[in-house]
């Protein structure tokens, strides 16, 4: 299995997850993807993390989809839910430098569980450098995997998905792997929150379109809401949407 695939716990466990796989990569073959190494400014938080996810967009705009990571404001809003419904089980699609992960995990009860799920190989060390916290792992692998992940877990199910993806930027048969790979993994009555710039395009072929993301929500749930976020950069629509 590729190194990409394999999976990442969190901190005072082995940086590697062996649940599908057998050892850890060398040293070289861990490095030889094409992102840059993010450097570490130790005492500067959140010049880090701003630097660490422009580093990455100037790197892959497609998958990062933003030159700066999403502000407090959007983070709350896109976890409100998650409160609402007192999630145990939560899953995070594309954490980034963590802007989601931090109130996810405040949001948490001590018993919970977050599953993060990031193609990035250096936002997985990112995340398991700078939120070192035994209710999480980080999985080096696409979202459109989190079934798998579900089905060998303790879990079978999870009370919430909170995703950070780029969907307008997505081909859409991966858009689609995505939402119902989302909706497979909530129990009934779980919450899936995604936000999207209010820009509203679609970046996934050569010329950008208007791109509307509700409809293509209602296929996969029985009940869309949204709001706006004026304080981000971009402003951004966050969707709610629940399943029966
Ligand atoms: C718009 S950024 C959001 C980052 C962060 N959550 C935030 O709000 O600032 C999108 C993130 O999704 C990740 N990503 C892109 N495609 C993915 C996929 N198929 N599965 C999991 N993560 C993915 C990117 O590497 C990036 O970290």
């Amino acid at each position: 299995m590729r190194h990409s695939e394999r999976l990442h716990l969190r901190n005072r466990r082995p940086l590697v997850q062996p649940l599908f796989l057998d050892e850890e990569p060398p040293r070289s073959e861990a490095h030889s993807h094409p992102f840059p190494v993010i450097p570490h400014f130790s005492d500067l938080r959140e010049l880090h993390g701003w630097f660490a996810f422009a580093s990455q967009f100037f790197a892959d705009f497609r998958t990062t989809a933003s030159v700066v990571p999403s502000s407090p404001h959007l983070a709350r809003e896109m976890v409100a839910p998650v409160r609402e419904i007192k999630a145990k089980v939560v899953l995070e699609f594309g954490p980034g430098t963590g802007p989601m992960t931090s109130q996810l995990l405040a949001a948490l009860p001590e018993t919970g569980h977050l599953y993060c799920f990031e193609v990035n190989p250096r936002f997985v060390e990112y995340l398991n450098d700078h939120f070192p916290d035994e209710r999480m792992r980080v999985m080096e692998m696409g979202a459109e995997r989190a079934p798998e992940v579900m089905a060998a877990s303790a879990h079978l199910s999870a009370d919430a998905v909170v995703s950070s993806l780029p969907l307008s930027f997505f081909p859409s048969d991966l858009r689609h792997a995505i939402l119902s790979a989302a909706a497979e993994c909530l129990r009934p009555g779980g919450v899936f929150t995604q936000f999207q710039y209010a820009s509203g395009l679609d970046c996934s072929g050569r010329i950008p379109k208007p791109y509307d993301l509700r409809p293509k929500l209602g296929r996969y749930f029985s009940r869309v809401e949204r709001h706006m976020v004026w304080l981000n950069f971009p402003p951004a629509w966050v969707y709610r949407c629940y399943r029966d």
